[in-house]
């Protein structure tokens, strides 16, 4: 039976440890760390997103300010307050949520974000200096929570098969990056076109599945004793969220595995508040935040 990966209470303790951490630099006298939030249109699932965002800034001490703009807003009115906000000495990070409407170029206005603000890390910027291997960039939230519960749970990463399916911005292409950074692990990148999908994940010593698609990765395509990091977040027509893994069958074969929901997804949320709090402390004068070091 497969250890589960609790990333729910592990973000938890995170949290816990940021809220206290904000406390000393209040009563330090110094200001509250805040991040900007910008929703545009009203998709339901990005509208659950961020309010779980802003509410662990409350929680933690962050000043969430949001900007809620109408679906039919302007490419050039999302870069005026994209702009403004860079210029805003009291504003540390700039989070523009994902998908935009489509008369809205996603690559134009992650660009447009200041990469010292950018807490998504999405910025040409910060994928170029993980990708060249230079510590002072910004590392997306999804990828920085998989490492961060990779370590705590004292995976062993050291020269692993690690197969990666789905090659986002946002999950695959950086998460291939932290990886080949580190640990001399071996990593294949498999995505939606790959031909033969189990030939590679049965390949797996660590497994990690971004895709979007229930029950993409069944029990018969992965090997004994796999680590399995379930990204996918998928809502049934019966209300279940389930992931892009068949976890009840997977995890009688695997050592380790995330849940569905209470795995990746709190993960994610904790790392926007480290990176968040992380460019706060470099503005304030001190180091990078520690759980940043990868
Ligand atoms: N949409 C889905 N995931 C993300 C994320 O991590 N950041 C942003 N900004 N949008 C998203």
């Amino acid at each position: 039976m497969a250890v589960i990966l609790d990333g729910k209470s592990l973000a938890q303790k995170i949290k816990d440890q940021l809220k206290q951490e904000v406390e000393e630099y209040i009563k330090k006298g110094l200001r509250k760390p805040a991040l900007a939030v910008i929703l545009v249109g009203n998709d339901p699932a990005s509208e659950v997103y961020v309010r779980n965002k802003r509410e662990s800034c409350s929680y933690v001490g962050i000043n969430s300010l949001f900007f809620h703009l109408s679906e039919d807003t302007t490419q050039e009115e999302l870069l005026e307050l994209i702009g403004k906000l860079n210029g805003d000495e009291d504003v540390d990070g700039i989070l523009v949520q994902l998908p935009l409407p489509s008369h809205i170029s996603t690559s134009e206005i992650i660009d447009a974000i200041n990469p010292k603000k950018d807490v998504d890390g999405f910025h040409p910027i910060n994928i170029g200096k993980l990708a060249t291997g230079q510590d002072d960039g910004i590392i997306p939230c999804t990828p920085l929570g998989i490492w961060i519960m990779l370590k705590h749970y004292k995976i062993d990463i050291l020269k692993k098969d690690v197969v990666i399916v789905g090659a986002s911005n946002i999950v695959g292409k950086p998460m291939s990056l932290l990886f080949l950074k580190n640990e001399d692990s071996t990593v294949t990148i498999c995505h939606r076109n790959t031909k033969d999908l189990a030939k590679h994940t049965k390949n797996a010593e660590i497994l990690i599945v971004a895709v979007g698609k229930p029950n993409l990765i069944t029990a018969d395509m992965v090997k004994e004793g796999v680590v399995v990091i379930d990204v996918g977040i998928n809502r049934l027509e019966n209300g279940k969220l389930v992931g892009d893994t068949d976890f009840e069958n997977i995890k009688e074969k695997a050592s380790a595995i995330t849940p569905v929901p209470g795995g990746v997804g709190p993960m994610t949320v904790a790392s926007l508040l480290i990176n968040t709090i992380s460019i706060y402390r470099q503005k304030m004068g001190f180091s990078k935040h520690p759980l940043t070091e990868v």
